[in-house]
């Protein structure tokens, strides 16, 4: 059971910002005087690394989050709440910035009405260009079926004129040991299909180096893969190098791979989403590899086996 998903019961939107609240930190700042640059996402795990990889570089920014209690604090890094959803608190949050990094929302069913609402007020603000973290090969037909979302999303962007560049990230291999029920099986219709995973570390760095330069990236469309790709057999061969007991693959039927996630009780979109991450591999959809990692970085992407020795 997994696709870029959080697990059932996972992150649900809360309701749009208390307003008084919001009030309360924007007096305490001037307009002109906020960080230009933008990041969203900065209380989950790729949003944080770019964040940091920005603090590292002594660029200040505006980190947009849903709860300011669970801000990561970067020296003159300013906390602004909103939520994609919230068109007033986004177009107050956005004012005057000039790069901003989008991560996709977390999984639901109306995350391309939430994505559009968000790069409406992007559009509304005056935003200068949008570096948003997309999914690898996504399109209106791939067979990840939120590859689908990502590539409505990509489109409403372009279609708003506003510069841009897309970050098409393969999965992330930073989720590679979650595949792993209790019992040490991996479990999925991948067939012998290859995935071309990424770990979040990579990229951050490609998103920190776009958003220092985003000239250079004007209306690019990245490709961001690890540096090998691999069967879920061999994944199940690196991860059991790593734990006390062996992993294994177990190839699920169409069938099998819905009876098996029937226990969560979840909704058809979110069982079609975790069954076709499996199925998008055995298409050979996530198999491609990119250079575009090393290309940007300068930095060969780490493998999985680097990922859990770190
Ligand atoms: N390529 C892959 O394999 C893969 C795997 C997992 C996820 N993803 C996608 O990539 C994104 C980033 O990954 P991640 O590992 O950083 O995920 P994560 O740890 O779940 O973080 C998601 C971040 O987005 C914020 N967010 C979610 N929905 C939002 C909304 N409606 N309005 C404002 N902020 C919102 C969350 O805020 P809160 O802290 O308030 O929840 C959190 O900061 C995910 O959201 C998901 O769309 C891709």
């Amino acid at each position: 059971m997994w696709a870029e998903i959080s697990p059932p019961g996972g992150v649900i939107c809360p309701p749009a910002s208390n307003v008084s609240a919001r009030r309360r930190e924007w007096e305490n700042h001037e307009m002109s005087s906020l960080p230009t640059i933008a990041v969203t996402g900065s209380t989950g795990g790729l949003g944080r690394l770019v964040a940091a990889n920005l603090a590292e570089a002594n660029i200040q920014q505006r980190l947009l989050v849903r709860n300011p209690a669970k801000a990561p604090e970067f020296p003159g890094s300013v906390v602004l709440p909103f939520s994609y959803l919230d068109r007033a608190a986004s177009t107050e949050a956005l004012d005057g910035v000039d790069v901003l990094f989008m991560v996709s929302g977390s999984e639901s069913v109306d995350r391309v009405d939430q994505h559009r609402a968000f790069i409406d007020s992007a559009k509304t603000a005056g935003v200068g260009h949008i570096v948003y973290t997309s999914f690898f090969g996504a399109s209106p037909t791939s067979t990840f079926t939120l590859g689908r979302d990502h590539d409505a999303t990509e489109r409403y962007i372009e279609s708003t004129g506003i510069p841009h560049t897309f970050l098409r990230d393969n999965l992330y291999i930073d989720f590679m040991d979650a595949l792993v029920g209790e019992d040490g099986v991996i479990r999925g219709p991948a067939a012998d299909g290859r995935v071309a995973a990424v770990a979040r570390e990579d990229i951050a760095r490609v998103a920190s180096t776009v958003i220092q330069d985003p000239g250079s990236h004007r209306d690019a469309t990245y490709l961001l893969t690890g540096s090998e790709a691999l069967t879920l057999d061999e994944v199940a061969k690196i991860l059991s190098a790593h734990r006390p007991t062996p992993v294994t693959f177990h190839n699920e039927t169409l069938d099998e791979a819905y009876a098996s996630r029937a226990r969560y009780g979840a909704p058809d979109w979110q069982n079609d989403a975790w069954v076709s991450t499996y199925t998008s591999i055995a298409a050979g959809e996530m198999a491609e590899l990119s250079d575009d990692v090393k290309r940007i970085t300068g930095r060969t992407p780490i493998t999985l086996d680097q990922f859990l020795s770190q």
